[in-house]
């Protein structure tokens, strides 16, 4: 049965048609009902169990050759029957609409934010999410038992020494302190994750964008002249800002910044809650103990921070009222971001 199989493989190979119709015969006589596969399929089951698996690989594979060579062979005779020719398409038919992959509105924010401190000269730098203590908390100004570190819960990996998912991208200012010369401007986007409840305001997980400057002389109106900057450029030319004292421990003195409701014009409200006003970030001059601790002379430097939330700033541009629309990936929602 052997030598049967190899013959009708060197009859297959060697086989030369010169027009299409031969081509059919020779599928008919191979592949057909009545044709030979099928009766070396029928001999088969005669064949000596010892000899099964040999025969059966044998048989299998020409029919596999026959298949693929009369194929190409139709292709080559030029007889490709499925195929209409183009004269017979139905011009009338409506088109179909191939939908088109948008960015998510958290990229579209991340990267105008980042371009926008590009044009001042800020370089992009990155860090770690998964975090040592000393890079999130102790070079950034929270001693070991200070109540600060209670203003961010954190998810802990490992107990000492402390690993942890980073609670803000404040990390990588300290990083880049450590490994840059001043004068160094850089902007910092990344994720940060908090143990929090998931609602409609919070998520466990988010995205921040933190900014720094340090070089001598940096003042705070030079601090305030950036955030009014980006305020305009974000927010467009008739935003207005106002800060607020407040407190972070690597950052002294600190604020927080708001900036005049895009959708009220600041008359007041649902959205910022008939105030005028919506909190868009935190910054401050940089502790000169945090310049120390990274490795920075605070007698000769100075500088100023400034971090703010990607989703929070996506959803006051957007009016977007519930944060865990930016993660669920709904195409019905994220189509809305096509032409942002
Ligand atoms: N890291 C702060 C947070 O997660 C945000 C922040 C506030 C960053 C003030 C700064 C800053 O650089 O100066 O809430």
């Amino acid at each position: 049965m052997i030598e049967k199989i190899n013959g009708l493989r060197r009859r297959i190979e060697e086989f030369v048609p010169t027009t299409a119709s031969e081509v059919e015969e020779l599928r008919i006589a191979v592949l057909g009902k009545n044709g030979e596969i099928n009766a070396l399929m029928e001999e088969f089951r005669t064949v000596a169990p010892e000899m099964k698996r040999e025969v059966g690989q044998a048989l299998n594979a020409v029919k596999t050759l026959a298949t693929e060579r009369i194929a190409e062979l139709k292709e080559s005779c030029g007889e490709n029957s499925k195929t209409p020719s183009p004269s017979a398409a139905d011009l009338t038919r409506p088109g179909t609409n191939d939908a088109l992959g948008s960015r998510h509105p958290v990229s579209v924010v991340m990267g105008e934010v980042c371009d926008i401190f590009a044009r001042l000269g800020y370089t992009i730098a990155d860090g770690p999410e998964i975090e040592d203590d000393w890079h999130v908390f102790t070079a950034l100004n929270f001693p070991p038992e200070h109540p600060a570190r209670d203003m961010q819960d954190t998810f802990f990996i490992e107990k000492n020494p402390d690993i942890l998912l980073r609670t803000h991208t404040s990390s990588i200012q300290a990083r880049a302190m450590q490994t840059q010369k001043p004068p160094i401007r850089v902007i910092c986007p990344g994720r940060v994750f908090r143990n929090e409840a998931i609602s409609a305001r919070s998520h466990c997980m988010f995205h921040q964008v933190e900014g720094l400057y340090v070089d001598k002389n940096v003042s705070f109106a030079d601090l305030k002249q950036s955030v009014l900057y980006f305020a305009k450029e974000f927010f467009g030319e008739r935003a207005a800002i106002r800060l607020r004292p407040s407190y972070f421990p690597f950052t002294e003195p600190s604020a927080e910044v708001d900036v005049s409701c895009q959708l009220c014009g600041g008359a007041g409200c649902n959205v910022c809650k008939h105030t005028g006003w919506l909190e868009i970030m935190g910054c401050g001059m940089v502790d000169p103990a945090v310049l120390d601790a990274c490795g920075i002379d605070s007698r000769e430097y100075s500088g100023f921070a400034f971090g703010m939330g990607i989703e929070r700033t996506a959803m006051l541009k957007y009016g977007i009222r519930d944060i865990r629309l930016l993660f669920e990936n709904d195409v019905r929602f994220l189509q809305q971001f096509e032409s942002a």
